[in-house]
């Protein structure tokens, strides 16, 4: 057994949808979250951007003696997961690969539609994942860039989330996609919309949930899983703060943040 926290990272606050899972399939796992919303979106910017924030963003939670990194978020799982696997020697789990697996296992039709950022599109790190699993099935992928600043403003459920929705993924149902990989942090609060868009009939895969399952089976294996039982401390910092932080983390967890700690993470 290790009571030694997991360590999760993301560019801001939407990897808290990840900490909200992990939360469910590990209830005794203590968790400290770091967002760094000082430079966020990481969405858009250069791989070589991404691994050196993903890179501080590791050293910063090796500080804080952890057992595990999970890295929440899509672009840097996309875009920097083997360059830090490279250089930390500590187990590092990305979202990318189980939600790929977790679709690879859905679809009916082997058409798979996948939706992120600019980066992580642009990446074809999920069309990867799922080739190497299945060579049969065929992939689509679109940056849907307007997401997340929607989510973000508590525009979820409105007509202007439907719209947008409809622009992006209108090529995706054409195509006949019966699986779609919501490949961002912020996309599972858009669940209600996307699937009003894509009919019932299509299956929308949440890789939060497929990689709280792969922490647990790592921490199994590793026997490293916490079973003391005891309620759980959950630890957040930020490298910024925005008025609204409180309010949109919240949101994200569905529950309240009360505290989060300031990181200057350039210093890492
Ligand atoms: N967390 C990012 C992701 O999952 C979305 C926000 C950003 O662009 O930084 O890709």
């Amino acid at each position: 057994m290790d009571l030694r926290p997991i360590g999760v990272f993301d560019s801001g606050l939407g990897g808290l949808t990840v900490m909200k899972e992990l939360m469910a399939q590990l209830p005794y796992e203590n968790i400290i979250y770091f967002g760094d919303t000082a430079r966020l979106p990481y969405g858009t910017r250069s791989r070589e951007t991404i691994i050196k924030y993903s890179m501080q963003c590791i050293r910063f939670l090796l500080t804080q003696n952890i057992k595990v990194v999970v890295i929440a978020c899509n672009t840097a799982s996309s875009m920097a997961l083997d360059a830090v696997r490279e250089v930390f020697d500590i187990p590092i789990i990305g979202v990318v690969k189980p939600g790929a697996a977790a679709a690879v296992k859905a679809t009916r039709n082997g058409r798979v539609g996948i939706i992120g950022t600019e980066a992580t599109v642009q990446s074809g790190s999920y069309a990867r994942a799922i080739a190497s699993l299945d060579s049969h099935i065929q992939t689509r992928s679109i940056a849907c860039s307007l997401f997340v600043p929607i989510v973000e403003e508590g525009w979820s459920d409105t007509p202007i989330a439907y719209l947008t929705a409809e622009r992006y993924l209108g090529p995706l149902k054409e195509w006949g996609a019966d699986t779609l990989i919501l490949g961002c942090t912020h996309y599972p609060l858009l669940m209600d919309t996307i699937s009003k868009v894509m009919g019932p009939d299509v299956i929308l895969v949440n890789p939060a949930i497929g990689t709280a399952l792969e922490v647990k089976r790592i921490l199994e294996q590793r026997d490293m899983l916490n079973k003391s039982g005891q309620e759980p401390e959950y630890l957040y910092y930020l490298s910024d703060f925005s008025q609204r932080f409180k309010q949109i983390g919240s949101r994200f967890l569905n529950r309240e943040i009360e505290y989060a700690g300031k990181v200057d993470i350039e210093n890492y």
